[in-house]
């Protein structure tokens, strides 16, 4: 009994010694692969094989977007004005995917309404939200958009790793869709000339 506890004393203070070492391992071949594994250390340098464990600079996984190579500054925000988006127009599910990211991701702070009423910006947390009912961000073009989405813009964070290029364009699509939804002034750049308190002038 009394060994016993002396026993697990010591093998608990003996394993302890050394946090990064794993200790006597039973199969080593089943803990450590034999394989070179992708995206790991290897040797293979110092063996003379040129093997690169990171994909090409410049290539795309199949079937994703183009990278987004402007620049976050202010010269990038700026030539983002003319970047297209690469999507067709959203079908219904996909805008209610979008619209769920949107909720998710956005609504915190610009409130599901897109009027700047979200939580965050009730509570004063955060201050200066956009909001993306404003004639200036319903004629702010998407590209623009899309890139603050991925660089953030003061108070705002960058979403480029909880969104990926083409979830980013999607959200980018339903603020569009929703910005002009139950606004008589609202209008599409393309339509700027369009008097904005026209109550007649209805939009698609
Ligand atoms: C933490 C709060 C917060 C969250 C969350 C947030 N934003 Fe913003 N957003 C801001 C603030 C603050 C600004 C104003 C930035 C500025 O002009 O300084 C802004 C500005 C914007 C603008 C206007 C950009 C411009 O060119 O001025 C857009 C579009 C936008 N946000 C979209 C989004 C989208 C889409 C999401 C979700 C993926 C999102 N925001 C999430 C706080 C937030």
């Amino acid at each position: 009994m009394c060994w016993g506890v002396i026993f697990i004393l010591a093998s608990a203070f003996i394993s302890c010694r050394d946090k990064r070492d794993p200790g006597r391992v039973y199969m080593p071949d089943m803990a450590y692969s034999r394989a070179y594994e992708a995206y790991a250390p290897n040797n293979l340098k110092q063996e003379g094989i040129n093997y690169i464990t990171y994909p090409v600079d410049g290539t795309i996984k199949r079937g994703d977007l183009f990278a987004y190579t402007l620049l976050n500054d202010s010269n990038g925000y700026k030539m983002a004005a003319g970047v297209k988006d690469p999507l067709p127009a959203l079908d219904s599910t996909q805008m209610l995917e979008a619209q769920r990211l949107f909720n998710i991701n956005c609504a915190i702070c610009h409130g599901a309404n897109m009027d700047a009423q979200g939580p965050l910006a009730t509570s004063g947390k955060v201050g200066g939200i956009a909001n993306l009912k404003l004639a200036q961000y319903i004629n702010e073009p998407v590209g623009q958009m899309y890139h603050v989405v991925t660089y953030g813009k003061g108070n705002m964070g960058s979403y480029a790793s909880q969104l990926d290029k083409k979830q980013r364009w999607m959200v980018v699509q339903y603020i569009k869709s929703e910005q002009t939804k139950g606004s008589a002034a609202a209008k599409d750049s393309s339509s700027s000339k369009a008097p904005a308190n026209d109550s007649s002038v209805t939009k698609k």
